[in-house]
């Protein structure tokens, strides 16, 4: 999906290059999680190439599950707000926990999961996330695996979206000024 339309400023990072580091971050992951049963949640929708990606280049054994969770809506700037849409399937108590991540922003979302997950004593929780803004986080978060820290620009392509469209952009490229001027 890569001739989607001229609605880009700059290509971040090519699929190549995400493609790449999501190797380097499955190995550490297999080595710190070696021998030890791993569920790894992804968080709907943006996750989902991530997670896809990364679990594949993984050589340890993992189970899924997916959480919808939504602060965006169709605008640039999050609402503050957090809503479930979706919960696990599954009990996570006493489990070793990975959520997956496409983006940490403000990091609103990924505090408020990682309270809601704790209260359900799971054995540990860390976060993968593919994409960081430093310079935009107003809830620190620990997060273990990052996969590259980006400007303050907003980002489509690899899951991210702008009002649900280019997530299937391959390459991650900051959005035409353009697009959302209007
Ligand atoms: C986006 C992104 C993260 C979150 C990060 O999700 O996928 O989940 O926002 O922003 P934050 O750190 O400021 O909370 P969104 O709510 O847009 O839903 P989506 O994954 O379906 O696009
Ligand atoms: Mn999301
Ligand atoms: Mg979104």
């Amino acid at each position: 999906a890569s001739d989607i339309p001229e609605d880009f400023d700059h290509v971040l990072y090519t699929e190549e290059q995400v493609a790449s580091r999501i190797r380097e971050v499955a190995a550490q992951i297999d080595a710190d999680y070696a021998g030890r049963d791993l569920l790894m949640v992804g968080v709907l929708n943006g996750a989902v190439m991530t997670m896809a990606d990364l679990c594949r280049a993984m050589k340890s054994h993992m189970s899924m599950d997916w959480m919808a969770v939504s602060s965006y809506g169709a605008g640039t700037k999050s609402s503050g707000v957090v809503r479930i849409l979706k919960d696990l399937t599954k009990d996570i108590e006493g489990r070793d926990i990975l959520i997956v991540e496409d983006i940490v922003d403000t990091g609103l979302t990924l505090s408020y999961l990682v309270q809601n997950l704790r209260s359900r004593n799971p054995k540990s929780i860390e976060i993968m996330a593919m994409f960081r803004k430093p310079e935009a986080v107003t809830c620190p978060l620990d997060v273990k695996y990052v996969g590259f820290d980006i400007p303050n620009e907003f980002v489509v392509g690899y899951g991210l979206d702008y009002a649900d469209k280019y997530r299937n952009l391959t390459d991650v490229a900051t959005l035409a000024p353009h697009v959302y001027a209007s």
